[in-house]
């Protein structure tokens, strides 16, 4: 069986989409910076029965993603899917607009996607077969206020998906764009509206992948609102953005 190279495997979403994958036999190159975290998921899914290998990288560094497909296909075989999780955000206020905020979560989510592409996608043209997995978020279907360059960078993962599935049809490789709602990897945390577990998460992520659905857009009501609100006119949703946010910030 071919690997499936997992970026973001030390915590979090990614960590147990690798460990589910990983229990239902496909061999998994775990990728993050955080090593110990990969070695503990590494000897998880070894003790399980599976195949996996710990690969510490900067998916933001193109050389580095480079080395970890490779050292990764030389100990597990060729990447038959990658599975680009890496990413997250903060809140970057219009107030306290900072680039370089906006540069750092461009980078990983946005570069670190598609220098993962880029190490692993001129072998699947050329096999003829593959699979590539992004991440995205319901917050990337519109501009969201105070969380302005996590949505955009999300956005420009949703156009990028896209455009690479217009584009590689018919050439054996199937592209899936994964756009959640808020997901429960912190339960000490408080709650968010309409927030999924980990658990739930991770299974219905890892059912669209096997399935190589197109898309993969939970929980169902905060995905129909996403898409309705992205069907909006601009004055409508302005009004119902604005008027949601006031209320949440009291
Ligand atoms: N949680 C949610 O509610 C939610 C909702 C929608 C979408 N998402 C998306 O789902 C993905 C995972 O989020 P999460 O909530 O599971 O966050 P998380 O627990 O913080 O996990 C983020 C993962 O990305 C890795 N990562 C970050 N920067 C990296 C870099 N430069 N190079 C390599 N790996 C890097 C981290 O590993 P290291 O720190 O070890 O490098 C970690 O494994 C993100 O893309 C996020 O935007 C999350």
């Amino acid at each position: 069986m071919q690997a499936t190279l997992i970026t973001g495997a030390s915590s979090g979403v990614g960590r147990d989409v690798a460990r589910r994958l990983a229990r239902m036999g496909h061999p998994v190159i775990a990728v993050a910076r955080r090593r110990e975290l990969l070695d503990s998921l590494v000897a998880e899914i070894g003790d399980a029965g599976g195949r996996a290998h710990a690969q510490a990288c900067d998916v933001t560094d193109p050389g580095a993603v480079r080395e970890a497909v490779q050292k990764g296909e030389a100990t597990l075989g060729p990447i038959q899917r990658l599975v680009a999780i890496a990413g997250g955000g903060r809140k970057t206020p219009a107030r306290d607009l900072r680039a370089s905020d906006f540069e750092s979560i461009f980078r990983v989510n946005v570069m670190g996607t598609v220098n993962c592409i880029e190490a692993v996608l001129p072998a699947m043209l050329e096999r003829r077969c593959g699979h590539i997995v992004t991440m995205g978020s319901l917050a990337g279907y519109r501009g969201l206020p105070a969380v302005g360059a996590y949505s955009a960078a999300k956005a420009a993962v949703h156009n990028l998906s896209e455009s690479l599935r217009l584009e590689l049809r018919g050439t054996g490789i199937d592209v899936t764009l994964v756009t959640p709602g808020f997901i429960r990897t912190k339960p000490h945390k408080a709650r968010k509206p309409f927030q999924v577990e980990l658990e739930r998460a991770a299974e219905r992520i890892c059912g669209a992948i096997l399935l190589r659905r197109p898309y993969c857009a939970f929980p169902m009501p905060l995905a129909f609102a996403s898409g309705v609100a992205r069907c909006l006119p601009h004055p409508v949703y302005g009004w119902l953005a604005r008027s949601l946010w006031r209320g949440r910030k009291g």
